[in-house]
């Protein structure tokens, strides 16, 4: 079995655990497009896939085992120790947690190296696909009203979709992206 397979079942069983701190939902609606996108970023823009696959399948675990706050940290102490275990090759291991630990476009660190530039474009990407988080987030958690909630919405896909690296990023998501903020700018109005 590739170690990219073993990464993807010890997501795939954390997630499905009763203490998955966010169920099992993240599984099919995060992990899976994440790794996705990752994929056809990476057969466009190159990089070494295999780092870029696991760090796609790793970089959240922090936040399904652990919580939320500062899962960049956690999810790369979660990967040090997967990897580790599974005898990966050490400078292979550090590019994938340098892309764990820079995936968050919020943090506002640095993106240095080709694979974490993806890792963290594949993130955002993954937004526009999954609006509803977005709304959860502002309305249930934020307990933002739906017309609050749809300019903070707004707000984070301009952000998200400015901070994309690459043209290609860009390309993937340009549809939607306008998709949204036709709908959103509707709702703002008001
Ligand atoms: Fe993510």
């Amino acid at each position: 079995m590739t170690i990219i397979e073993k990464a993807r079942q010890f997501v795939e069983s954390e997630c499905f655990k009763p203490t998955s701190k966010y169920g099992s939902g993240p599984y099919v609606e995060h992990f899976l497009p994440m790794v996705k996108h990752s994929k056809k970023l990476s057969s466009k823009l190159g990089g070494n896939l295999e780092v870029i696959l696991i760090a796609a399948w790793l970089h959240d675990i922090g936040s399904i085992v652990i919580g939320r706050k500062d899962h960049h940290i956690t999810s790369a102490k979660i990967a040090k120790k997967f990897l580790t275990e599974n005898n990966f090759d050490p400078e292979k291991t550090k590019l994938v947690l340098d892309c764990i630990r820079n995936h968050r476009q919020s943090t506002e660190l640095d993106q240095k190296t080709l694979e974490e530039k993806i890792i963290a474009d594949a993130d955002a990407i993954c937004n526009f696909d999954m609006l509803p988080g977005l709304f959860y987030a502002s309305m249930v958690v934020e307990k933002l009203t739906p017309v609050e909630a749809a300019k903070s919405v707004k707000a984070k896909l301009q952000n998200k979709w400015r901070r994309l690296h690459f043209k290609e990023s860009r390309e993937l998501t340009r549809g939607k992206y306008q998709a949204a903020m036709l709908l959103l700018e509707e709702i703002t109005k008001l």
